[in-house]
């Protein structure tokens, strides 16, 4: 913190008004759904995005980041249009666009979420933003209201159209707990998460691959859902049981079936894994993890080979359960391992990633934390 307002006075001269902070994220369970309206499970990890924010007396709006040592992005309100704007800056500027300021601000950005990861980098720095603004513009949004906001600035300033969980669960997260949350009304519970006792630990693997598909493949999965609800005339996907969307198969083509079917199963594996851990049963959860891995991999085919590898891996190496997380192609898998079995278990995905002429993998552990704050005014 100090060090934010100390780098803040040095680019801006001037102490800010707020510091706020948003973490990134894994999710548990629950994946591909939140824009079917389904539940999903993340939480939130322990590294953050810090901002540090303060007013103007003009119509100018400056951007800095820590990470970024010399450039400033400098722009206006007016100039303030979705789909434009400098890359790294644009996720910031589109916040303070849906936000709908009415004086200039300068903004220091320290971005500690590992970027490209999937642990939603990009949701830690628009929800960071999004408190720092509603604290110092006094716009008295609710947790659930800043979520959509960032969504959208996502959404519509960006252009990418990604779902409600990675914002929600950044802004609502309970250190200790993963989050139920309910995509459709953003209502929430937190579960308990509490897996050190059990002498278990969630590896989690950076594959450090990034395929191409991240972008097309993403809005054309969701595009397969709609195209679901719309031909079987039903409100989403939450809205259909298992066996109800199979009987109904011939109504679909084979892919768009599919699809679907990764959503209403993943939608009953929630459930069933708030169940096992509200009973302790932890080799249940990890069953759940396995069946969301082969859904994801086999069925709505977002997986690639990195991730299927880390998760194989960690399996032979006696993981309770392993699984991709986050919009896939790419990105982190998970592994939910005795904690004395996690440096063997990393030397084991590290060698076969070599083996296979693949980018060597990072490792993350991170406890359930807490979401968005604000930490000084
Ligand atoms: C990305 C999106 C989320 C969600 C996941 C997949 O992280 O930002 O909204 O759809 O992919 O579960």
């Amino acid at each position: 913190m100090q060090d934010i307002s100390k780098r803040f006075v040095e680019v801006f001269g001037a102490n800010p008004e707020v510091v706020a902070a948003a973490p990134g994220r894994v999710n548990l369970i629950g994946e591909h759904i939140d824009y079917s309206d389904g539940f999903v499970l993340p939480f939130a990890i322990s590294d953050t995005t810090t901002v540090a924010l303060s007013r103007r007396q003009d119509q100018v709006i400056r951007i800095a980041s820590a990470q970024k040592s010399t450039e400033i992005v400098e722009t206006t309100l007016a100039e303030l249009i979705p789909l434009t704007g400098e890359s790294w800056a644009r996720y910031a500027l589109g916040v303070l666009w849906v936000m709908k300021i009415d004086t200039g601000v300068d903004l220091l950005i320290d971005g500690r979420v590992p970027l490209g990861a999937g642990l939603s980098s990009s949701a830690a720095l628009e929800c960071s933003i999004a408190t720092a603004v509603n604290h110092l513009f006094k716009k008295g949004l609710s947790l659930a209201e800043l979520a959509r906001a960032s969504q959208k600035a996502e959404n519509d300033y960006v252009g990418v159209p990604c779902g409600i969980m990675d914002q929600s669960v950044s802004l609502m997260a309970k250190s200790g707990s993963a989050l139920l949350l309910d995509c459709r009304d953003l209502s929430s519970e937190n579960i308990p998460f509490l897996i050190a006792p059990q002498g278990l630990e969630l590896l989690i693997i950076d594959t450090q691959a990034h395929h191409k598909l991240v972008d097309g493949g993403y809005a054309e999965r969701r595009a397969s859902c709609e195209r679901a609800v719309a031909e079987l005339g039903i409100t989403s996907l939450r809205d259909i049981s298992v066996a109800d969307y199979a009987a109904r198969q011939s109504e679909l083509d084979p892919v768009t079936y599919i699809r679907g079917f990764h959503a209403v199963t993943e939608m009953k594996r929630v459930l069933d894994a708030v169940d096992a851990l509200k009973a302790n049963n932890f080799s249940r959860l990890g069953d759940l993890l396995n069946q969301s891995h082969r859904s994801l991999r086999d069925d709505y085919t977002v997986s690639c080979p990195e991730l299927n590898l880390a998760v194989d891996t960690a399996l032979e190496q006696g993981a309770l359960g392993a699984r991709m997380v986050g919009g896939g192609f790419g990105g982190s898998a998970i592994a939910l391992i005795k904690s004395d079995q996690v440096k063997r278990c990393e030397t084991a995905i590290q060698k076969a990633f070599s083996d296979a002429g693949f980018k060597a993998p990072r490792f993350f552990t991170s406890l359930p934390s807490d979401g968005a704050r604000v930490i000084s005014n």
